[in-house]
């Protein structure tokens, strides 16, 4: 019954259905939806919007912000529709990246902690309307998000209108696992009170005066996760060539026997490799990370991790039964915060995180581009994936050694893009081995991770191509003129082997 779940009595009479909702939404408005990861997407409302532009036959554009990445129901069918004018900051959906990478849609490639504080600060105009996904109204008003918070709060906060998706398949029990706290106004902004990744800090609802709510509409509609695929050998050598180097850490006193709080990256090879973990000897594991994916609960359910913290609940299909229906198992070891406290740089460098994120492609020198193929077409973002190598205790980048069944080398002479530059990258790690590089200077950083990390079918190419660079000389030595010939070799023919 929907009535139980708008536990406030004066909004029980703003149930309208998703045309009304989106009849409010107007060309030019900028609309803030909440979802990161698929998980917890506003879903029914930018649906009726796509069908009633597709019946009025009438151009409408609108700015699109979201937490992170939503599924189909967002962007590929507004995309569809030829809605979306601009998208903010994060998408991984084949036909958002079609029309971006086609010059259709504006995509600002933000770093996921820092976007509420522009949109606080107006610096990007006013927010029209925020839709967001709850799984209940209490009797104050608050909104009990679903599977993710997000940038939720600061949407409501500072949207004109707040549409409210109340979906009755989210399970009620996520009430109490968020914990949303927002930090005070800069620059006399007290410090974020959170000193382990256990802590509760916040409230377990976004706090809105009632009146803002202009409409709540009753859907169950579910969470459309993606497929992961199957832990493959890479993922497990990956995951073999960690533990061993955290083993050495905890040998050498550097890292306490439960290691520090971890977080993982999104994807199949970030989720592959945690849940290989499994398998590792470490015990009583935190973490401090922005997408809790498969392999947090393969942790949990071995009994090897005791505290999750995240902003989104991102499993796959056949996972999310699981988790949901035994929800009560795991609640107590969940906390979903803001994206701009899951992912805060204060709270990331104070508690030592070890980040551990996916690089498409890594050069000589530690510099990682995770976002552009070839130094020009999108794949999703930057994400949390900055906001995390800049400040971790440890900022690990892994990638399989080659792509596209060995045509290309994820270790390149120079990337083509830079997301990480050399500096907040401390280890690079691939199948064939791990690169430690802290203190080292650019020319043993070159030689480490050709030797370590290279797929043996390109490190003499490699070779070659450092010592023709050192000829040169440099602090950073480079051929210019050859640097992305390995990409070019790749643009021209599908293959980095003919550079
Ligand atoms: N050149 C060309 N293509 C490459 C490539 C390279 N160097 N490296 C990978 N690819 C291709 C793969 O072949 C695959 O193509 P397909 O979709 O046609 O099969 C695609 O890129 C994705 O690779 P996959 O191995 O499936 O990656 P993944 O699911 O592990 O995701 C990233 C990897 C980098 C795309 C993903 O982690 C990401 O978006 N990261 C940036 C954001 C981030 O790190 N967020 C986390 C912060 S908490």
């Amino acid at each position: 019954m929907w009535e139980d779940r708008i536990q406030n009595l004066e909004l029980r009479g703003r149930v309208v259905s998703a045309d009304e909702a989106a009849s409010w939404i107007h060309d030019g408005m900028t609309v803030g939806i909440s979802g990161f990861t698929r998980a917890g997407d506003a879903k029914v409302v930018p649906l009726a919007l796509a069908e009633r532009v597709k019946r009025e036959a009438k151009p409408l554009k609108i700015n699109l912000w979201t937490g992170a990445s939503v599924a189909e129901e967002v962007d590929d069918t507004l995309v569809r529709a030829g809605i979306v004018a601009r998208r903010m900051p994060f998408q991984s959906n084949a036909r958002m990246r079609d029309a971006i990478n086609q010059g259709e849609v504006m995509y600002v490639d933000a770093h996921l902690s820092e976007m509420v504080e522009w949109v606080r600060a107006a610096e990007l105009g006013p927010l029209d309307v925020a839709i967001i996904e709850a799984t209940a109204i209490l009797p104050n008003g608050g909104i009990v998000p679903s599977t993710s918070v997000g940038n939720s709060p600061t949407f409501a906060y500072t949207a004109q209108r707040i549409i409210v998706e109340l979906n009755m398949r989210q399970s009620p029990l996520l009430l109490g696992v968020h914990d949303v706290f927002v930090p005070g106004p800069r620059p006399h902004r007290s410090p974020i009170p959170l000193t382990d990744a256990s802590d509760r800090i916040g409230a377990p609802y976004i706090a809105v005066n009632p009146r803002k709510i202009a409409g709540i509409v009753i859907t169950e509609r579910e969470d459309h996760f993606a497929p992961l695929p199957p832990v493959d050998d890479d993922m497990k050598a990956i995951a073999g060539q960690l533990v061993e180097f955290f083993l050495h850490e905890v040998r050498r006193g550097r890292l306490p026997k439960n290691l520090h709080p971890l977080q993982s990256g999104v994807g199949a090879l970030a989720n592959g490799v945690l849940s290989a973990f499994v398998d590792s000897p470490f015990e009583h594991l935190q973490m401090y990370s922005e997408v809790l994916q498969d392999g947090v609960f393969d942790l949990m359910d071995a009994g090897k991790m005791d505290i999750a913290s995240g902003c989104a609940i991102t499993v796959s299909p056949e996972r999310a039964g699981r988790v949901f229906r035994s929800l009560d198992r795991y609640r107590n070891r969940l906390i979903l915060r803001p994206q701009e406290i899951s992912n805060h740089p204060e709270v990331i460098r104070r508690l030592g995180v070890i980040a551990m994120n996916t690089a498409l492609e890594a050069d000589i020198y530690g510099n990682v581009n995770s976002t552009h193929i070839a130094g020009t077409q999108i794949m999703n973002g930057i994400g949390g994936s900055g906001d995390f190598a800049r400040n971790a205790l440890l900022s690990v980048f892994m990638t399989k050694s080659t792509a596209k069944h060995g045509h290309v080398s994820s270790i390149v002479p120079m990337v083509s893009h830079v997301d990480h530059t050399e500096h907040d990258v401390d280890i690079i790690v691939t199948e064939r081995g791990l690169a430690d590089l802290r203190g080292l200077a650019p020319r043993e950083r070159a030689r480490l991770i050709i030797d370590r990390c290279a797929h043996p079918a390109y490190r003499e190419l490699l070779r070659d191509y450092y010592e023709e660079a050192v000829k040169r000389g440099g602090h950073t030595p480079h051929v210019l003129e050859q640097a992305l010939s390995w990409h070019v070799a790749y643009q021209r023919t599908g293959s980095m082997r003919q550079a």
